[in-house]
C-alpha cells in the first residue's frame, strides 16, 4: 500500500486533515489506537463534558431557574444513568459521524497504534500485536494529548480521577476537590456542583482561569462562590491519602507555610494536559521535541522531511478548533495549496454558567506589549434581552488600537458568550474597528447588541448606560 498522506491519530485534527486531503485529490489514510474515531475531544472531552453540562444546566434551572418564571415543576429529581447515556449517546453519534465522513471522503483507516519506522514508513500494530507497514509521501502527527499527572498522586480514575474518570462517575460525590481552577477543573466543577456536590477547587496560582482577562476572572469566581464553589488560591496540594472514606488532601500556601487537611470523595486532577508522543519512534528518526512537544516550523514541517505535526502535540493553545485549523492547513500544504492559520484570532471558551469567551489580546498582555489601547465595555444587566432571560451576569470588553481603532480583543462574560464572540473574531480577521462594529446593526432585543454597546463604548458613546 502506498498514499500520499498517512495521518497518526483521528482526533479534530487528524480527522479534518485526513478529509481536507481527500477532498485535495491526496491519498489518505489514517491511523488510530483507539476503537472509535474523534480522539480526546469527541471520546473523552469537549464532546461528552459539553452533554454533561448542559444536562445538569437544565438540572439547575429545574431545581432554581423556572420559579420565578411562574413555572412550578417541584424539586426535580437525578436519573444519573439516564443523563449518562445522554452524554454516550452523544458522543456516539458523534464518533460514528466522523467515520462516516471518512469513508464518504475515501479516507483509508487503520485502527492499531502507529510508530514511524523511517520518514515515508508508518507501521501499524493492531490489538493482536500483528503489524502493517504502510508506505506514505508524507506523514502528518496528530497524536494529542493526556491529562499531566500530579508528582506524588497516583491516579486511579475512581476516588483520584482525571477528567476522564470525572466524567464516568456512578454517582454524586458528597464532595468534589479539584486540583485546578483551569477550564476542565471550572467546567467539571460545575457539572458535579449543580447535581449536589460541595465543590472546593485548589488553586497554585492566585486567580483563577490564568492567561484569560483579569476582570472576567474576578467577576467568574465571584459568580462560581454565590454558586457554592469554594477556592483555595495560592495553594498547592502536597498529598492525597486514600481511606475508606474517600482522600484525605493536605493542601499547603504554595509560598510555604502551614499545611491543612481537606476531606474529598472524589479528587479531580486537572492541572494541565502534555502533548502524546508516546511509542511514535519520534526519536530514533530524528524528530526533534521541546518540553515534549514536536518542534515544528511555520508550515508544521517536524525537523525530518516529509513529517508533519499539529494540534495538541505542537505549540500553541491545546484547543479542538486550534487543531481542525491546522488539520486544515497543513493538507492545503501539502497538495500545494498555501495553507496558514491566523493564532491571534483563535477563540477560546469556558462552557459554564454563565459562559467566558475570549478572542484576541487581554488588556494584560497589550499593557505588557506598551500598545496604547482604549476599551469599551458594555454590562448585561443593562441588556433587555439579559433581562427577559433572568441572564444579566456579566459584561463584554472591547479592546482597540488607540491609534487605528483595529480591535485587538473582546472578552465576554455571559450567558451564550461561546456564541456571541464570533462577530468579533469575523471583524479580527478582516481588520475591522470597532466603528465597524458600532455601525452594524444589531437586531433587538439580543445578547448581541451588548457586543455592539461595548464597541460603542470605545468612542464613549453607548446608548443604554
Ligand atoms: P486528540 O483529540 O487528543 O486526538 C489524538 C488521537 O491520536 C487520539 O484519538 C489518540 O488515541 C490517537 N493516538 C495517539 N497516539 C497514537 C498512535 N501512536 N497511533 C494511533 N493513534 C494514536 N477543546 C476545545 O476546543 N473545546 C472544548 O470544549 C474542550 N473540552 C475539553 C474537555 C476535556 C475534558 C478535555 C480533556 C479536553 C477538552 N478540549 C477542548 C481540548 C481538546 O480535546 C483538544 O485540544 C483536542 O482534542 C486536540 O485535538 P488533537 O487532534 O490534537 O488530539
Ligand atoms: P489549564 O491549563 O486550563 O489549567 C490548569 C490549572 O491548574 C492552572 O490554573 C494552573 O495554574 C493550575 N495548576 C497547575 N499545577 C498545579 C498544582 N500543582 N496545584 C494546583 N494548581 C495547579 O488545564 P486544564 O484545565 O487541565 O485543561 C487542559 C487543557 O484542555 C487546556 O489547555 C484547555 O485548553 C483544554 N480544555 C479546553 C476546554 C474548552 O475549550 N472549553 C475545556 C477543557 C479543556
Amino acid at each position: 500500500m502506498s498514499y500520499d498522506l498517512v495521518v497518526i491519530g483521528s482526533g479534530p485534527g487528524g480527522y479534518v486533515c485526513a478529509i481536507r486531503a481527500a477532498q485535495l485529490g491526496l491519498k489518505t489514510a489514517i491511523v488510530e489506537k483507539r476503537s472509535t474515531f474523534g480522539g480526546t475531544c469527541l471520546n473523552i472531552g469537549c464532546i461528552p463534558s459539553k452533554a454533561l453540562l448542559h444536562a445538569s444546566e437544565m438540572f439547575e434551572e429545574a431545581g432554581h431557574g423556572l420559579e420565578a418564571l411562574g413555572i412550578k415543576v417541584g424539586a426535580p429529581k437525578l436519573d444519573l444513568p439516564t443523563m449518562m447515556k445522554h452524554k454516550q449517546d452523544t458522543v456516539d453519534a458523534n464518533v460514528q459521524g466522523v467515520a462516516f465522513l471518512l469513508k464518504k471522503n475515501k479516507v483509508d483507516s487503520f485502527i492499531g497504534t502507529g510508530s514511524i519506522a523511517a520518514a515515508g514508513k508508518v507501521l501499524v500494530t493492531k490489538a493482536d500485536g500483528s503489524t502493517e507497514t504502510i508506505d506514505t509521501k508524507n506523514i502528518v502527527v496528530a497524536t494529542g494529548s493526556d491529562s499531566a499527572p500530579l508528582p506524588g498522586v497516583t491516579i486511579d480514575e475512581k476516588t483520584v480521577v482525571t477528567s476522564t474518570g470525572a466524567l464516568e462517575l456512578n454517582k454524586v460525590p458528597g464532595k468534589l476537590l479539584v486540583i485546578g481552577a483551569g477550564v476542565i477543573g471550572l467546567e467539571l466543577g460545575s457539572v458535579w456542583g449543580r447535581l449536589g456536590a460541595e465543590v472546593t477547587v485548589v488553586e497554585y496560582l492566585d486567580r483563577i482561569l490564568p492567561g484569560m482577562d483579569d476582570e472576567v476572572a474576578k467577576q467568574f469566581q465571584r459568580i462560581l462562590s454565590k454558586q457554592g464553589f469554594k477556592f483555595h488560591l495560592g495553594s498547592k496540594v502536597t498529598k492525597v491519602e486514600l481511606d475508606k472514606a474517600g482522600a484525605k488532601v493536605t493542601v499547603e500556601p504554595s509560598a510555604g507555610g502551614g499545611a491543612q487537611t481537606l476531606e474529598a470523595d472524589i479528587v479531580l486532577v486537572a492541572i494541565g494536559r502534555r502533548p502524546y508522543t508516546e511509542g511514535l519512534g519520534l526519536e530514533t528518526v530524528g524528530v526533534t521535541l521541546e518540553r515534549g512537544r514536536i518542534v515544528i516550523d511555520d508550515h508544521f514541517k517536524s525537523t525530518v522531511p516529509g513529517i508533519y505535526a499539529i494540534g495538541d502535540v505542537v505549540r500553541g493553545p491545546m484547543l479542538a478548533h486550534k487543531a481542525e485549523d491546522e488539520g486544515v492547513a497543513v493538507a492545503e500544504i501539502i497538495a500545494g495549496h498555501a495553507g496558514h492559520v491566523n493564532y491571534g484570532v483563535i477563540p477560546g471558551v469556558v462552557y459554564t454558567q454563565p459562559e467566558i469567551a475570549t478572542v484576541g489580546k487581554t488588556e494584560e498582555e497589550l499593557k505588557a506589549a506598551n500598545v496604547a489601547y482604549t476599551v469599551g465595555k458594555f454590562p448585561f444587566t443593562a441588556n433587555g434581552r439579559a433581562r427577559a432571560m433572568r441572564s444579566t451576569d456579566g459584561f463584554v470588553k472591547v479592546l482597540a488600537d488607540a491609534a487605528t481603532d483595529r480591535v485587538l480583543g473582546c472578552h465576554i462574560i455571559g450567558k451564550g458568550a461561546g456564541d456571541l464572540i464570533h462577530e468579533v473574531a469575523v471583524l479580527m480577521e478582516f481588520g475591522g474597528s470597532s466603528e465597524d462594529l458600532a455601525r452594524t446593526c444589531h437586531a433587538h432585543p439580543t445578547m448581541s447588541e451588548a457586543v455592539k454597546e461595548a464597541a460603542l463604548g470605545v468612542e464613549k458613546r453607548s446608548i443604554h448606560i
